[in-house]
């Protein structure tokens, strides 16, 4: 099938271009102007210029495909250049169906993520929640997907912390640290994508996806300090501390965490990983084991 792809130049994406070449599929990403360069290995890929938040940029390209793959999405707004959760989640979500209907495109597939809802604490996941629910009412042979936060080669979440306990004495700690989350494999959430293209009996599902493991934050930073047999001292700070901190800071790109984050990270991230793993018939990659495999090459 021909697959149009959004968000390819990114962690999960680069997974996902990777796994749809493999299964033999032909892929057109849309790539801003200055990230080609990003995806510039894959020779096989069309690769076309535009930006989901632009809907003009979006005609005509989308034409000839089978299915949309929309990935696109930020953790950090940058008010000031106009770059925010409502123009990023959700109306570059609304330009794209708008598209795909406009284009005789009928299946689309969208990345969302855990903690989506409409009455959410953060204005991502409210954005991501408002987004899915267009998706939803859109008339298109949808399929959802809703990971708890994604590992693997090139992640900003344990590359952070493993390059914070190879260079600093402590890493730290919001709160107390027990807040819970189901860190999943990249490679798992991939294949989940990937199957779910020609599934029938995957159009109208919203999937929520977590790895096998419900792990409190500490023990995630324990892990990862035993992967790289460094001990894995935590300072824990208070979150108003943090708070106040990323109040202050977090406009700063350099800044680890924003104060969004720290509302996420708090009330935590797990779900019922089964459905997903048992509709895919996926096998799920452990924590511990799925990190060894590049933190220690
Ligand atoms: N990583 C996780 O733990 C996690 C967990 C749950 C859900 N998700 C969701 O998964 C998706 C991918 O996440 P990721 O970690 O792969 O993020 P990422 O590495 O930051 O990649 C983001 C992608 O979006 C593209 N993009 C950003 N702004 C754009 C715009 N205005 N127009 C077009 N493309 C734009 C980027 O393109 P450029 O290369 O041009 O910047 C890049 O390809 C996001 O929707 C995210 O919310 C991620």
């Amino acid at each position: 099938m021909k697959i149009f792809l959004t968000g390819s130049t990114g962690f999960v994406g680069k997974q996902i271009l990777q796994d749809l070449i493999g299964d033999k599929h032909q892929v057109r990403c849309i790539v801003r102007k200055g990230s080609e360069q990003k995806i510039a290995n894959y020779k096989e890929v069309d690769v076309v210029h535009g930006d989901i938040t632009d809907a003009g940029s979006l005609e005509g390209k989308l034409a000839g495909c089978d299915a949309v793959i929309n990935l696109v999405g930020i953790i950090r707004e940058f008010p000031f250049k106009g770059i925010t959760f409502e123009k990023l989640h959700y109306e570059g979500t609304a330009n794209l169906v708008i598209a795909a209907r406009a284009q005789g495109i009928r299946r689309f597939i969208q990345m969302s993520a855990l903690g989506a809802r409409p009455n959410g604490k953060t204005r991502y996941q409210q954005t991501k929640f408002r987004a899915e629910d267009y998706v939803r009412n859109s008339g298109l042979d949808y399929t959802i997907f809703r990971p708890s936060i994604i590992f693997g080669q090139g992640d900003k979440f344990v590359n952070l912390f493993a390059s914070m306990l190879k260079t600093q004495q402590f890493v730290p700690v919001v709160g107390n640290g027990r807040y819970q989350m189901q860190p999943v494999a990249v490679e798992n959430v991939s294949m989940g994508f990937v199957k779910s293209i020609e599934q029938k009996d995957a159009i109208g599902r919203t999937f929520d996806v977590g790895g096998p493991e419900k792990l409190e934050f500490n023990r995630i930073i324990d892990i990862i300090g035993d992967v790289l047999c460094v001990p894995p001292h935590k300072l824990h700070i208070p979150a108003f501390m943090m708070n106040l901190a990323a109040e202050m800071l977090d406009w700063l790109p350099a800044f680890p965490i924003t104060k969004e984050q720290i509302i996420m990270l708090r009330e935590g991230n797990t779900c019922d990983e089964k459905p997903f793993f048992a509709h895919f018939d996926i096998k799920p990659i452990c924590f511990k084991l799925g990190i060894t495999r590049y933190l220690t090459v």
